[in-house]
């Protein structure tokens, strides 16, 4: 029988669980403290243990870091309040196995149960799977939240105590080349990051750019060069646009992806490469490789790991804290005091397709705050995006309900029930004791599917 160990300070969560997790079949402990959880785990290891982040005595955190002590493999679910990016990257960094936020959902409790089990049971057969040490953690500035950018956040985590291979996908502007520097920090902030984009240089330049040559090796290589492979060290690679890349050049790739080492373009010995290497694309490799257009051995080498970014038209309710974000930024950089946006602007904002994403809405706001008379940015400092754009910017919402941010991809019913929540909400205007009885929910449901899918709604 696999045994668990619940850690939380809220007693009738504790029961909670034990209850439910006993009826599953689990052998279950709890402790309502710190202390006496650890101790409970020294006297008696358990297979998973669940933790809360915020206890009474010591912070959830610490308790990791002795557990794992204690057991190196320790398989610890983190649950906590908090749905901030850093929390999250956090305790993926600090080992924990899984993340959950309360309030909990039990069927993914389950899963990561489930798999945490499961991935015991891997390691007591593949004894010994190497992993770097934990670094100090640092992280950029991604703003982002719901089910899909919290993945992410975990996966960051993750890659971060590795230097695999990563696949950032996503339609322009959604912050690949973000992702790309903030896993970069949290690896191995201080060697270089260097980005190459794939479309921009011929085929031979790209590849005297890659490899390097050597002096002479062809007309005008008047000296040697050291390519970014080498350049980057035990840094980062980022190969932007990799779609893009010639077949002759992708083999080449690929090759450098099996051996981890190459040639200088006219060299005669190896060049070792250490740094970890990123590809980012805006077309779907998937359906490349199936029309024969990108190699499906190179596809399967780049995509070890991968990051599928949603657009940010299915991620609306990010919309005022990335305005926030980056007007701070843009007051800084331009030394101004813009303070916002007004009501009428933000309602044309939340209602915008985004077709440019995150870079449309940061290049909109550099350009008004450039021309901005007041402090607050209005309708009159978006003309590209005026009265008329508001008119027809209600998209059919219907349309995208069970649109998946990738082609191929299918939605969870998390994200249809959100979204559905939110087409009502958009389309009515009606407050939320009429929208518990469109939904068929009691207010206390409605209440709760709100925190969880981070809806602000002010209709009382
Ligand atoms: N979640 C986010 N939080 C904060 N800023 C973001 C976020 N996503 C993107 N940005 C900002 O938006 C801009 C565009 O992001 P980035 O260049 O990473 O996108 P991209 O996917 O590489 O775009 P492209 O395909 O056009 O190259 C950057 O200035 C980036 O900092
Ligand atoms: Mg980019």
């Amino acid at each position: 029988m696999s045994s668990i160990l619940v850690i939380d300070d809220d007693a009738s969560i504790a029961e909670t669980l034990d209850l439910y997790l006993t009826e599953e079949g689990y052998k279950v402990r709890t402790a309502l403290t710190g202390t006496d959880g650890l101790n409970q785990y020294v006297q008696e290891p358990s297979d998973v243990v669940i933790l809360d982040i915020r206890l009474p005595d010591i912070d959830g955190f610490t308790v990791l870091e002795d557990l794992k002590e204690e057991n190196e493999n320790v398989k610890v679910i983190m649950i906590t309040a908090f749905h901030d990016m850093e929390t999250t990257i956090n305790a993926m960094k600090s080992g924990a196995f899984d993340y959950i936020h309360k309030p909990v959902n039990v069927d993914e409790l389950d899963l990561a149960i489930k798999k945490a089990l499961k991935s015991l049971e891997m390691e007591k057969k593949i004894d010994g799977l190497l992993m770097e040490p934990s670094r100090s953690f640092r992280v950029g500035d991604i703003i982002g939240t719901g089910n899909e950018m919290r993945e992410i956040f975990k996966t960051i985590g993750t890659v971060s105590q590795s230097r695999t291979t990563v696949l950032i996908q996503g339609e322009s502007g959604t912050g690949k080349e973000l992702i790309a520097k903030v896993i970069h920090n949290n690896t191995s902030p201080d060697e270089p990051f260097i980005a190459v984009n794939c479309s921009a240089i011929v085929e031979t330049l790209l590849e005297s750019e890659l490899f390097g040559h050597e002096k002479g090796s062809f007309t005008g290589a008047v000296a040697r060069k050291l390519g970014k492979f080498e350049l980057a060290r035990f840094g980062s690679v980022f190969l932007d646009e990799i779609s893009e890349m010639s077949v002759n050049l992708q083999a080449k790739l690929l090759r450098v992806l099996q051996e981890m080492e190459f040639d200088r373009v006219g060299g005669k010995e190896k060049v070792k490469v250490n740094a970890r290497i990123m590809a980012a694309t805006n077309k779907d490799l998937k359906t490349l490789v199936k029309e024969g257009k990108f190699r499906d051995d190179l596809y399967y080498r780049l995509n070890i790991v991968s990051i599928t970014l949603p657009p940010l038209r299915l991620r609306r309710q990010d919309i005022p804290s990335l305005i926030d974000y980056l007007l701070a930024k843009i007051n800084l950089d331009l030394h101004k005091k813009i303070i916002g946006i007004s009501d009428e602007m933000m309602e044309v904002f939340m209602n915008y397709n985004w077709p440019g994403n995150v870079r449309e809405l940061e290049n909109l706001l550099v350009r008004a705050c450039v021309v901005a008379k007041g402090q607050v940015l209005g309708v009159n400092d978006f003309p590209e995006l005026g009265k008329e754009e508001a008119a027809k910017a209600p998209e059919d919402a219907s349309a995208d309900l069970f649109k998946p941010s990738q082609p191929g991809k299918f939605l969870t019913l998390d994200e249809v029930e959100e979204r559905y929540i939110r087409k009502v909400i958009k389309e009515t205007d009606k407050n939320k004791g009429e929208i518990c009885d469109i939904l068929g929910v009691s207010r206390p449901t409605l209440e709760r599917k709100l925190e969880k899918y981070g809806i602000t709604f002010e209709r009382e």
